[in-house]
């Protein structure tokens, strides 16, 4: 079987990795490097991360553009992307797999309250306290898309109390539902633990702000691994305070790296991870790129087609 070419563009530091990936899969892909300056006629499929200046000029047959990732409001931002051709974010078992750890991890740690043992233990004291059941805790997550759904299933699983809140209604077992911004004040109500994995559009950016923490359960935690431009940063630093939110974990931030003298480094209650929380698997994406090629191919309808008008 011939292999099908794919370009991956602005991903020089990985494209090894990839190339390996490549060869260890039965995808069927054969993936070249783009080489600024030089032109790409013939190549249908494009796999990039971020925007490249003059990319799209070398590619008169591309048909499809892959996103490495699952965030594509960077790509959405960038005008040199031809409208007419269909932009794909990333869905693949290895993304929702970390993200599902991820997600797990941290709402386990503020569960337990684990930076007053982490606090105790730098000062040599036994800090026995007492915690709830988990199904006494209510966990929320903003954004109920591949990753929300997956993570909120897991939390579910672990007898969390879980509450998902989207755009348009969802039905999902042992998660109370919530869709559209009128419903907003009713998810966010008494939760001990908010978890966001929105997308960044204009209707998402700086939604983690101090009114939607006054909603929350006092000394809630909150666990960000959607976008930095979700949070505003002094309305969680405030909050953090005046005691009204307890704990976070942020993934990520409006300045990736986050400066060396961000307040949020040194935060005891703030824990940092640096756009970690979930990262794409190059085997599994593999053949997930090859199953949509193959459909595309076949005349079947891409899935996962970012709407570019809605943002997500
Ligand atoms: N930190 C990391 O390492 C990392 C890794 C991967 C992804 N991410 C972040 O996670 C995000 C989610 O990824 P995904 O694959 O789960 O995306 P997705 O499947 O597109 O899900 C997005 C969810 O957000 C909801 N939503 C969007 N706008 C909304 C609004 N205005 N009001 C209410 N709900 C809204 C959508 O509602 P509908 O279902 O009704 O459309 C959907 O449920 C990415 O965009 C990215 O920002 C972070």
């Amino acid at each position: 079987m011939t292999k099908k070419r794919l370009l991956l563009a602005g991903m020089e530091d990985y494209f090894e990795t990839w190339r390996r990936a490549a060869d260890s899969t039965a995808a069927g892909l054969d993936l070249v490097p783009y080489v600024p300056g030089q032109a790409f006629p013939g190549f249908p499929y494009l796999l990039i991360w971020r925007p490249v200046p003059e990319l799209f000029a070398s590619l008169p047959d591309l048909r499809v553009i892959f996103c490495l990732g699952a965030g594509t409001e960077r790509l959405i931002a960038d005008p040199s992307i031809p409208a007419r051709l269909p932009l794909v974010r990333m869905v693949e078992p290895g993304l929702t797999q970390c993200m599902v750890d991820y997600v797990l991890w941290r709402v386990l740690y503020h569960h337990r309250r684990m930076w007053e043992l982490e606090e105790a233990q730098a000062q040599a004291r036994w800090a026995q306290h007492l915690y709830p059941a988990a199904w006494e805790r209510k966990v929320g997550i903003l954004g109920l898309g591949t990753l929300g759904q997956a993570c909120a299933e897991k939390l579910a699983e672990f007898e969390f109390q879980v509450r998902g809140w989207s755009r348009s209604p969802k039905s999902v077992a042992k998660v109370a539902c919530f869709a559209g911004t009128e419903t907003l004040g009713e998810f966010l109500a008494g939760l001990d633990i908010l978890v966001c994995l929105l997308p960044l559009t204009p209707e998402t950016k700086g939604i983690l702000n101090a009114d939607l923490f006054a909603r929350l359960a006092p000394r809630a935690a909150l666990v960000n691994a959607g976008r930095g431009g979700h949070l505003v940063d002094d309305d969680l630093l405030a909050a953090l305070a005046d005691g009204r939110m307890g704990s976070a974990t942020l993934d990520v931030f409006h300045r990736e790296p986050l400066p060396p003298d961000h307040p949020f480094w040194l935060h005891p209650r703030v824990f940092v991870t640096p756009h970690y929380a979930s990262e794409t698997h190059p085997p599994s994406a593999l053949v997930e790129i090859a199953r949509q090629i193959e459909r595309f191919e076949q005349g079947a309808t891409l899935e996962h087609v970012v709407d570019r008008q809605r943002g997500y």
